[in-house]
């Protein structure tokens, strides 16, 4: 079964070949309106379950219209209007849903939830963020990425904030993909020691430097993040500012890295917090193609997972 979980998870040929046909499909959509349906129609007769037990815009609309532009069908789930949210367990959902839909994309708090899904479905699933990590999101900026300076295998990608969920697929796509990362954060916030371990077990050099100007010298790419994610506790948000404020990204910061290096963020971005609007709306910023790239790259994890 191809269960898109993690991307530490999935064969590095099968994510090269995903992204190869990210780019694909997306040049043969060219220009046409979002609403046409593709000229290749592998979702028709399919239907896909899309959970969620967190807000979401980018991760909820991207699929839904990927699904549709497939030409399959799609229904958004709140997880608290399931009788997931009211105490039926986590494998008796995966098997009634299993019965309906073709395919599952869960966003969901703590990874067991989508351990023990993908463990009793009997069709694939697709992690939509959990706690620990969001694999769809850095396929899209590796897709990103390639269609602005070519493979990542290589480069030096520096994320400078929350070792948080973004921060741990991008470890994991490290080793993968090939590329170095250095964390730039306080200590407090830093990325956990196994994805570390995992990169560096890959043979890709993993730097930890409290200096974000240091470590931000010669990126190709600089990340970042919110610095209060979803799952954390709003009580400590004040603590937490005070921790991250000398890793905002701002002018100075993309200054200290050079002309050469790109800005990403997953979005949503709090401006004025982790990101200035400055860097956000500056040349470097490639946000908005990351996000147009959700799109893109979740068509060719669904077809890859349905192996259609
Ligand atoms: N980046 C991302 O996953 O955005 P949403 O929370 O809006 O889905
Ligand atoms: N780290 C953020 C990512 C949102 C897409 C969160 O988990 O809230």
């Amino acid at each position: 079964m191809n269960h898109f979980l993690d991307i530490h998870k999935t064969d590095p040929d099968a994510l090269e070949a995903m992204i190869a046909a990210a780019d694909r499909m997306k040049a043969a959509r060219g220009d046409r309106p979002r609403g046409a349906p593709d000229d290749e129609q592998p979702l028709a007769g399919r239907m896909v379950a899309l959970i969620f037990e967190k807000p979401s815009t980018r991760t909820r609309v991207s699929f839904d219209v990927g699904v549709r532009q497939m030409g399959g069908q799609s229904m958004i789930l709140s997880g608290t209007d399931m009788q997931l949210g009211h105490g039926e367990t986590i494998s008796d959902t995966a098997r009634v849903l299993s019965r309906y839909v073709d395919l599952i994309m869960i966003r969901t708090f703590d990874e067991s939830v989508l351990a023990e899904l993908a463990d009793h479905a009997t069709v694939p699933v697709i992690n939509g963020l959990t706690d620990r990590s969001h694999p769809c999101q850095i396929m899209a900026d590796i897709l990103t990425f390639r269609e602005l300076r070519g493979p990542i295998a290589g480069r030096k990608v520096v994320w400078s904030g929350d070792g948080n969920n973004v921060c741990a697929s991008f470890l994991h796509a490290a080793a993968q993909f090939g590329f170095d990362l250095t964390f730039t954060g306080p200590v407090q916030l830093d990325p956990e020691a196994e994805f570390v371990g995992l990169a560096r077990k890959a043979g890709r050099t993993v730097e930890i430097d409290r200096d974000p100007a240091r470590a931000v010298a010669g990126a190709d790419l600089v990340v970042t993040d919110t610095w209060v994610s979803m799952h954390d506790s709003q009580s400590n948000r004040e603590r937490r500012h005070n921790m991250l404020r000398p890793y905002q990204v701002n002018a100075a910061l993309m200054e200290a890295a050079g002309p050469q290096a790109l800005f990403m963020h997953c979005l949503p971005a709090h401006r004025g917090e982790e990101v200035t609007s400055e860097v956000m709306d500056g040349p470097q910023s490639v946000v908005f193609d990351e996000a147009e790239n959700r799109l893109h790259a979740q068509k060719a994890i669904m077809r890859w997972c349905l192996d259609v």
